[in-house]
């Protein structure tokens, strides 16, 4: 076995992590499920939305026949809801054309909803013990510092590089313990700053550490400007209850439940009559939320509505009220969250 490989299992049995969650069980499904959430999250956000997630849909048949509402209910907060979409529409998948059993032959994990190489090949090790390597972005910063390897990971070049690379390093035997010493490696020594390279098992073969290159590796994503869009949230109150309603299925927080959304700077009364037949009050607005996605920057002005008089023939499907306390439950974004928690605060 290679140098690389060996010293890694090696250090991972020794001082890696070893009673996450989702350790110590060779569950397709456990493991699937907690790989998606790993995307783009922390693991300390994840553990504790894991647990309940697991509770309320402990095999791949009950997340199938759950309702996406229920599904996206139990990802509320998480973030990149596109993840839970793409989970139920894989679960109801496997159900529907892989006779109800997790697939095993790597190509066919990867046609499942949500499922890229790099994930596919963390399910294949840790439940199948294939012997096929992950990329993530801990993996490249590892790879591209251990190898000095200069660029963008992210560009098509350098990733193919970094592929070719991850593949070659990979071991015979103990791949559970060497994909999970990648990880713990990246995470805990290998940190994107102040990496703790006086205490890797790597730190006599690593470039980037004797050619004292470690800060200036993995070259940065080159920057472009990201969109800002300001919009308004318009929060109807009517005693204790607000008007919530279904975004829809795709673009951002698709499917669900939010403030209605206006980019206008008109009168808010003006608005709150022709499109929602309601006459309101008008108050202060609360504090400017700032929320970052991927491509743009949405800042949010959260404007208190209280209804005074509803006409009742508006009742738009997709609309409810609800009281605050059962808004705060449902399949919200997290801006929705902090304005319905400072109401609920803000309450006498
Ligand atoms: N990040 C992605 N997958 C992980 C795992 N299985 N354990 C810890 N962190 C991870
Ligand atoms: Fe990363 Fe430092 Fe280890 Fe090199 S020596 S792999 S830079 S932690």
């Amino acid at each position: 076995m290679n140098n690389f490989s060996s010293r890694l299992i090696t250090w991972q049995k020794q001082f890696g992590r070893h009673d996450l969650p989702w350790q110590n069980t060779a569950d397709p499904y456990a493991i699937w499920v907690s790989e998606i959430m790993l995307q783009q999250t922390q693991v300390s956000a994840v553990i504790g939305y894991y647990g309940k997630f697991m509770a309320r849909f402990p095999n791949i048949a009950t997340l199938a026949n759950a309702t996406q509402d229920e599904v996206l209910q139990h990802w509320s907060g998480l973030g990149y809801y596109s993840r839970a979409r793409n989970l139920h529409h894989a679960a109801q998948t496997i159900i529907d054309e892989h006779g109800a059993t997790f697939p095993q032959d790597f190509e066919t994990i990867q046609t499942l909803s949500g499922i890229g190489r790099s994930t596919a090949a963390a399910i294949a090790s840790f439940a199948f013990n294939q012997v096929q390597t992950i990329l993530d972005g801990n993996v490249k910063r590892v790879l591209s510092r251990h190898f000095t390897i200069a660029g963008w990971p992210g560009s098509p070049k350098i990733e193919k590089q970094l592929w070719a690379l991850a593949e070659s390093l990979l071991p015979e035997k103990d791949i559970i313990a060497y994909t999970q010493g990648l990880m713990d490696l990246g995470a805990t020594l290998c940190t994107r700053s102040k990496p703790k390279c006086a205490a890797c098992p790597l730190n006599n073969t690593c470039k980037a550490y004797k050619q004292n290159r470690v800060t200036e590796l993995p070259t940065p994503k080159p920057k472009k400007v990201i969109p800002e869009k300001q919009i308004t949230m318009l929060i109807f109150l009517r005693g204790n209850e607000v008007l919530l309603e279904k975004r829809p299925p795709t673009g951002i927080w698709g499917g669900l439940w939010s403030f209605p959304e206006t980019e206008s700077t008109d009168s808010f009364a003006a608005i709150a009559h022709d499109k929602f037949g309601m006459i309101v009050q008008e108050i202060q607005p609360l504090p400017i939320l700032n929320h970052t996605f991927t491509h743009f920057k949405l800042h949010i002005r959260p404007q208190p509505l209280y209804a005074l008089k509803q006409s009742t023939h508006v009742k738009e499907f997709g609309q409810v009220w609800l009281s605050i306390e059962d808004a705060i439950g449902a399949a919200i974004p997290t801006p929705v969250r902090k304005i319905l928690q400072s109401l609920h605060a803000n309450k006498t």
